[in-house]
């Protein structure tokens, strides 16, 4: 079996995060959204990996390399244009060949990986698997229905009214016959190949199309919100480990990792929390379910709740919270007179102040 990873597109929802860097490399815990996957499928024993890419393929191929530090080996399928997920099928059929595969989305999150949903794939052999989830906002993705037998009857990408609660989640699995049905099939509205059209092909077709509910998924959906409580999540699951220096005036508490280079003085930390490599924390709080990424600066300031990305500082400023921050920021006070808010802020970018 070979597994299909899909890291094309453009990212908006993200924005403006993902106005300078790919979609599937937003951190969670400090690891690339996308390396959770790269890690769920190399569990499943697959080796073979192709992995679709599009504008953003050169930061792909510098952060995933040739897959040897997954386990897995990496093939690079460059796609012109995000023309839809079965347009990204169709393009990968010389690497796929004859072989079932496991299709999956690069910017999902499934937490406790896809093994099981892989094994009974293997053991059973449908004509194809889906994977769903319970969602409440369900237009926002491809919606299927089940019969009372839990057969899938129908599927409709992001249905004006969608006809159950039940989203496909960014994980397939399909034998060879799915080629068949990608090439049947014509764009759809958004001008896209839709995968959810090509499943329907195969089950108007009488094909065998099985389902399995899962819990524990996030996908982006534009609200930092989710995204924080991702990085929740699994920070709850972080290994306390200190790799950089911690002087004695410093209190530590909880699940907190410390990467190499990292340097904390007159601080608290209470876990979880992730202190990226070579950052530095002088006199300050962070609290739990924090992730600051490596080569970061906070200083005299306080923050929570909160996932700051590479390159970036907080200094004299307290409290921030469930904020953001993207790559090579500076977050400092204002002079006190006048008394204003000083900002320079890239498109799309949402603040709130509190004053
Ligand atoms: O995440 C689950 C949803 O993913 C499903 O519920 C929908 O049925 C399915 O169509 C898909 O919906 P989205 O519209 O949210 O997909 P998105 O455009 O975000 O693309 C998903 C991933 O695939 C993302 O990592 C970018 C990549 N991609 C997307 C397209 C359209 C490609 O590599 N090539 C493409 O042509």
């Amino acid at each position: 079996m070979k597994a299909l990873i899909l890291s094309g597109g453009a990212g908006t929802r993200l924005r403006p995060i993902t106005h300078t860097s790919a979609k599937q490399l937003v951190p969670v815990a400090n690891k690339p959204v996308l390396f959770y996957g790269l890690e769920a499928i190399a569990e499943t024993g697959i080796i073979e990996v192709g992995i679709v890419v599009g504008d953003t393929a050169k930061e792909i191929m510098e952060a995933v390399g040739d897959g040897s530090r997954f386990g897995i080996k990496v093939t690079y399928i460059p796609q012109e244009s995000p023309l839809g997920l079965a347009h990204a099928v169709l393009i990968a059929r010389d690497f796929l060949g004859d072989e079932d595969f496991v299709m999956y989305l690069g910017d999902n999150f499934i937490v406790g990986g896809i093994t099981g949903p892989v094994d009974r794939f293997r053991a059973e052999r449908p004509d194809a698997g889906i994977l769903l989830t319970k969602v409440s906002d369900p237009g926002s993705f491809g919606v299927a229905e089940l019969d009372i037998d839990g057969r899938v009857v129908g599927l409709e990408e992001k249905p004006e009214f969608p006809r159950s609660e039940l989203a496909l989640v960014g994980v397939y699995l399909f034998t060879p016959v799915v080629h068949e049905a990608v090439r049947a099939i014509e764009p759809s509205g958004r001008g896209e190949l839709e995968i959810t059209d090509a499943l329907q092909w195969l089950i108007d077709r009488g094909r065998d199309v099985r389902s399995t509910v899962i819990s524990g998924y996030w996908k982006d959906t534009g609200k930092v919100s989710d995204l924080l409580e991702v990085n929740r999540t699994v920070l709850e699951t972080v290994e306390p480990l200190v790799e950089g220096v911690v002087d004695d005036t410093s209190v530590i508490i909880g699940r907190v990792r410390i990467e190499a280079g990292a340097r904390v003085s007159g601080s608290r930390i209470v876990g979880p929390a992730i202190i990226g490599a070579n950052t530095v924390i002088r006199d300050a709080y962070i609290g739990p379910f924090t992730a600051l990424s490596e080569g970061c600066r906070i200083e005299d300031s306080e923050i929570e709740y909160s996932i700051v990305l590479r390159g970036s500082s907080v200094t004299g400023v307290r409290r921030v919270e469930a904020s953001l921050i993207g790559r090579d920021v500076e977050v400092t006070p204002a002079p006190r007179n006048p008394a204003a808010h000083r900002l320079v802020l890239g498109d799309h970018s949402r603040v709130q102040i509190s004053s």
